[in-house]
């Protein structure tokens, strides 16, 4: 059993609260709201959630939750502190941390009165980098007091839905934390215990992004959802009988694939099949900004390759794979072509090994490749050996890896510049010479 007082007893702070003394745990609520820490001690809910009335009507009779105004005293009685106080936007979009700096000031005081270990661990959305910059500093200045050594700190966003924020927290699709030390990261590990699903130990910064990353994941999902059925709709069709049918296919739609980040999409299908979407809207009159703004971050992200390789300043450019996928020798609207064409615009030499497009230049003896639109000297331009366009090129750009490729380039990675678009070993990150697009 646990000690733990939760600061903010909103949405996410009096779940917590209400489920960890659910589990056993003693837990002693804190807010500056005096009606909402009496509705607690009166056994009941401050919100409206399904079944959370009942919850916190048991534990503040089985004495496992009270609350206060008191946080010294909070802090005292517990070996950790959940902070879950709101992060409303400022008036420019940024993450306010207003509640979030007051709260770890005021725990810092209370934790330098302690001589025991105490563990903060922040559950509002923040953006990455903000525990390092702005909390782990105020904890320190207010403790007089070493994070990670002489008190535990640590990052655990919150996933619920409300309306289904109790089921969430018993079945939760996601669990990820991140902690500075050892003693914080086994609290976190034994309180997530029973769950029916993975903890994930990241560093804090990932764990930061995650909740960002996931929040702006269903905000994508429900637009593009929208969208689709505002054109479905337009043709007289029912939007939510065709979104239904999308997400039938789990295979492919409703999973991980085309969910990792790296170079642009292409190829004959996914590019002009956008485009004639976004002009079915417009004959149709709907607006369909999703659409656009596909097609023109796909642009960004060629122009985001571009830009790496000729930051590395290097003239000569090795650009491993140029189809717009690696077992094939397509060409059409392949990215990687578009990228090389345009670093021939900017004056670099760029040399190209690609096998799929090498064996279709020996089947057919005229062309200069299978779709092939923006770069008509290819065919001059195609190094046999992935060997010999390491050693032609200042800066080795991949594109698309193949196995043949693999043990070549991992020692060239060692000290050439390498731009790399596919990541070429699982978990490598950029350092050094070598540069991964989204890594
Ligand atoms: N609401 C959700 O569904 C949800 C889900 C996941 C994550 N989050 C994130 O969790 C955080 C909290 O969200 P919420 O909706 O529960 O917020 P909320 O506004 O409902 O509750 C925040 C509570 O913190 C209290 N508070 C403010 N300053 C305090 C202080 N110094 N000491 C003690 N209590 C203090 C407020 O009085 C309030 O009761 C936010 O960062 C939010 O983005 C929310």
């Amino acid at each position: 059993m646990a000690k733990i007082s939760v600061f903010g007893i909103g949405y996410v702070g009096v779940v917590s609260a209400a489920c960890l003394a659910q589990d056993g745990h003693k837990v002693i609520a804190v807010d500056i709201v005096a009606d909402r820490v009496a509705m607690i001690n009166a056994g009941q809910s401050p919100i409206v959630e399904n079944g959370l009335a009942p919850l916190i009507n048991a534990a503040v009779a089985s004495s496992t939750l009270t609350a206060t105004l008191d946080a010294d005293t909070a802090v005292r009685d517990t070996d950790a502190s959940y902070v879950c106080v709101g992060t409303p936007s400022n008036r420019d979009g940024s993450v306010g941390l207003a509640y979030v700096s007051e709260v770890c000031s005021i725990i810092g005081r209370a934790i330098a009165a302690k001589t025991t270990f105490h563990s903060v661990i922040i559950r509002s959305t923040i953006v990455p980098g903000t525990m390092e910059s702005v909390c782990i500093p105020l904890l320190e200045a207010a403790s007089g007091k070493k994070a990670g050594v002489d008190f535990g700190v640590g990052y655990y966003p919150e996933f619920l839905r409300e309306s289904t924020a109790i089921a969430d927290y018993y079945d939760p699709g996601l669990i990820v934390f991140g902690a500075l030390d050892q003693p914080t990261f086994a609290l976190l590990t034994l309180l997530n215990r029973d769950m029916p699903c993975i903890s994930h130990q990241v560093d804090l910064r990932t764990a930061e992004m995650v909740k960002y990353t996931s929040n702006a994941w269903r905000a994508v999902k429900v637009t593009f959802a929208n969208e689709i059925g505002n054109i479905a709709k337009a043709c007289g069709l029912d939007g939510q009988l065709v979104m239904g049918l999308l997400c039938s296919d789990d295979k492919v739609n409703i999973s991980s694939h085309f969910m990792r980040p790296g170079f642009a999409f292409g190829g004959s299908c996914l590019p002009k099949d956008v485009r004639a979407l976004r002009q079915l809207a417009r004959a149709k009159d709907v607006a369909a900004p999703l659409m656009g703004a596909v097609l023109q971050a796909n642009e960004d992200q060629i122009a985001r390759a571009a830009k790496m390789v000729t930051d590395t300043g290097e003239t000569s450019v090795g650009l491993v794979g140029i189809s717009f996928k690696p077992g094939t020798d397509d060409l059409r609207e392949s990215p990687l072509a578009e990228l090389a064409a345009r670093l021939i615009a900017q004056g670099l030499d760029v040399q190209v090994y690609d096998p799929n497009v090498s064996i279709a230049h020996t089947l057919d003896a005229d062309a200069s490749g299978r779709g092939n639109e923006v770069v008509p000297d290819l065919r001059a331009r195609m190094v046999p050996t992935i060997e010999a366009l390491i050693d032609k090129a200042g800066v080795i750009l991949v594109g698309n890896s193949y196995a043949d490729a693999a043990a070549p380039l991992a020692r060239a990675m060692q000290g050439q510049p390498m731009v790399d678009l596919t990541r070429l070993q699982a978990g490598i990150v950029s350092h050094g010479t070598y540069q991964g697009i989204c890594w």
